[in-house]
């Protein structure tokens, strides 16, 4: 199939390229790289350096490229940030999505994948959440995905545009150890975690040890890039069969000392943590139940191993200490 993925020189997108483009996809990947690498595009995938707020720019890519399927990986991410700045959330995902899926629609294209968020479930009342806990945005960036859902369902209603929601819960892991996760600011504890044992932060600080868990310390639904992966993969192909929402994760979590003990193990790095005050809208726990997608697709996390899991990070990590090391340069005086 020939697709476009939106965000595919990002963490998952280029996961998810990597993978497409391994079983046969021709790729063309949209990104303006100002959150994704130019590295991590995989060389057979075709990149146009372009943002969806140039609506021109995807209608010159449609045309030209011609995709079959869309994936929507491109937008901005934070839970935190969004609290912050909700213009950032609520109007560029909103109307950089909307851009996206006019286009779509103008071209003819009828195959849409959306990348979208255990935040849509904010403090969920369900333990583990399928789909049909109740919908309740925990953030400005959880209601921007969730009003892109609801774009789609009548994208599909009026167009017959096919589409699969995806809620990912905690992304986690490399794909390889070419290829894994940059961001600038970091703000997830795996990464964190891993830059104290690289000696590039002195300690980690756990956010909030009076929750309501064995330690104290939030719970979440860590799933592996490469099972992410392998789910859009199988969401893609199946679209012909019609739209379908899904919850991925692993079906248990780990908490934040968890992880943090995970990697002393793995890294051999004492990885000093301190305690410090509660990150706003932080539920206890967050587990997903993704049985539909098991059910439904056949796919099944490989990934439910916590030391794995790090190691995989790991190994990213140990191997690229500055990332893809392509931010730009202070000017040399
Ligand atoms: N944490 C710390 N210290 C840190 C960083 C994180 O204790 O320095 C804790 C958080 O409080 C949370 C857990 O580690 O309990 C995981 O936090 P992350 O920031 O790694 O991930 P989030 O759970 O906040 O958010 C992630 C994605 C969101 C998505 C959400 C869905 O970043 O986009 O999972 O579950 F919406």
């Amino acid at each position: 199939m020939r697709v476009l993925v939106t965000g595919g020189a990002g963490y998952i997108g280029s996961a998810v390229v990597q993978q497409l483009v391994a079983g046969g996809d021709e790729v063309v990947v949209f990104d303006d790289l100002s959150q994704g690498h130019r590295a991590a595009v995989h060389p057979q995938a075709t990149l146009v350096v372009a943002g969806l707020d140039d609506r021109a720019a995807i209608d010159r890519a449609m045309a030209e490229h011609r995709p079959e399927g869309i994936l929507h990986f491109a937008s901005h991410t934070l839970v935190g940030e969004s609290m912050e700045h909700p213009f950032r959330h609520l109007g560029n995902n909103v109307r950089n999505g909307l851009n996206l899926l006019e286009s779509a629609v103008e071209h003819g294209v009828r195959r849409f994948i959306l990348s979208s968020t255990a935040n849509l479930f904010g403090l969920p009342d369900r333990d583990p959440i399928d789909e049909d806990t109740s919908i309740s945005p925990g953030s400005p960036y959880g209601e921007s995905k969730f009003i892109l859902e609801r774009m789609l369902h009548w994208m599909d209603d009026r167009f017959g545009m096919r589409y699969a929601a995806l809620r990912y819960f905690n992304a986690c892991g490399a794909l390889s150890p070419e290829l894994g996760e940059d961001h600038d600011p970091e703000t997830h504890l795996i990464p964190i975690i891993l830059q104290v044992a690289l000696g590039q932060r002195e300690r980690v600080t756990i956010f909030g040890e009076d929750y309501e868990t064995p330690d104290g310390t939030c719970i979440r639904d860590y799933i592996h890039v490469e099972d992410l992966a392998d789910a859009h993969i199988r969401a893609l192909r199946a679209l012909d069969q019609g739209s379908r929402t899904y919850n991925l994760g692993i079906g248990h979590g780990f908490s934040v000392r968890q992880v943090i003990e995970a990697a002393r193990d793995v890294t051999g790095h004492p990885i000093p943590a301190v305690a410090g005050p509660r990150r706003p809208g932080d539920p206890a726990r967050l587990i997903a139940a993704s049985d539909r997608i098991q059910r439904e697709l056949g796919w099944e996390p490989k990934w439910t191993d916590l030391h794995a899991i790090i190691e995989s990070a790991w190994a990213w990590h140990r191997t690229h200490p500055r990332g893809y090391d392509d931010r730009a340069s202070a000017p040399a005086s």
